[in-house]
């Protein structure tokens, strides 16, 4: 059984992933290639056991010991022992293609190898290795650390067995496992996404403006951020990626990405992370 996760990436899902898994009482080797990534994601950890510490929630012990569990390197040898790697690096198939092969090369015969990609596919992925029923799609939701839901993506090779050892490290994690096919945009970005660029529509062809694009799917349908809020929290090229993904692969001009979101991505406003998307952020 699973003792140790590997996760590749300490941004913000793979700082998230990180924390969960050493919250359930595993123990975590989190890899980046810098550094300074590194020590942002374990600063981000600590700040989030902090809120929790914050509302009695949790003891300052208990956190330390948390955080005692994850341990951070720029070293990919620092997988080797991993029984259940998570990469959760950009979305980018060549970077993603080349950590798996590497994985594939340096961990046992037997540890799982799962992505937390939200759109490329699974089966491309498992094809790089030499274990594709090993591989299997493990997509967490921003933030991790607060959201219920884990999509589970299963490969056209994925295992029953590599399903099973992740559902029940899902549930073990105070996770919901939900599955699915290896299609592009799994459920989640299938359907999100062309909300969310419905709503860039909405803005570009003057029909509200943001702060009312947002209250009336807030208000009126109960959603937790408006889609454009939504955006920015993702982030724009992220969305823009997944679009691009989406329109490229099922080859349907419904998924065709808003001028004004490709517009503001050129000019960098990716939203929250830069201080600036559909709105204005302090940073
Ligand atoms: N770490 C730990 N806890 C956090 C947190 C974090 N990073 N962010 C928020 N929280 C906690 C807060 O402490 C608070 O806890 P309590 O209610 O228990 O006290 C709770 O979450 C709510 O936070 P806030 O009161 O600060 O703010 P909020 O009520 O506006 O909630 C939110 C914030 C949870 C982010 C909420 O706005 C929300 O659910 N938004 C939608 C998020 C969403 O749709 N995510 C999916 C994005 S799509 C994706 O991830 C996949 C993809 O492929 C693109």
């Amino acid at each position: 059984m699973e003792e140790t996760i590997g996760v590749v990436g300490a941004g913000t899902m793979g700082n998230g992933i990180a924390q969960v898994c050493a919250r359930a009482g595993y123990r975590v080797v989190m890899r980046d290639v810098e550094d300074e990534f590194l020590r942002r994601g374990l600063s981000s950890i600590d700040r989030s056991l902090q809120r929790d510490v914050d509302k009695q929630r949790l003891t300052g012990e208990a956190k330390r010991e948390i955080v005692s569990r994850v341990s951070a390197t720029t070293e990919m040898e620092g997988l080797r022992e991993a029984d259940f790697v998570v990469e959760a690096v950009n979305e980018n198939f060549q970077i993603k293609a080349e950590i798996f092969r590497a994985l594939d090369a340096l961990t046992r015969p037997e540890a799982i190898l799962a992505s937390n990609t939200s759109s490329i596919s699974i089966t491309k992925l498992a094809a790089q290795t030499r274990r594709p029923g090993k591989v299997i799609g493990m997509h967490f939701m921003n933030p991790v650390p607060v959201m219920k839901l884990v999509e589970i993506i299963r490969g056209i090779a994925t295992s029953d067995e590599t399903y099973e050892r992740t559902r029940s490290l899902t549930e073990k994690l105070d996770k919901v496992p939900l599955e699915c096919n290896d299609s592009p945009g799994f459920v989640s970005n299938r359907v999100l996404m062309p909300m969310i660029n419905e709503a860039i529509y909405a803005l570009y062809e003057s029909v509200a403006p943001r702060e009312s694009i947002d209250g009336i799917m807030k208000l009126g349908m109960n959603h937790p951020m408006g889609p454009l809020t939504l955006a920015d929290f993702i982030g724009l090229d992220v969305c823009l990626d997944i679009l691009n993904v989406l329109h490229t692969e099922l080859g349907d001009p419904k998924y065709r990405p808003c001028p004004l979101l490709k517009r503001y991505v050129d000019a960098g406003w990716l939203g929250r992370k830069t201080g600036r998307g559909f709105y204005e952020y302090e940073r």
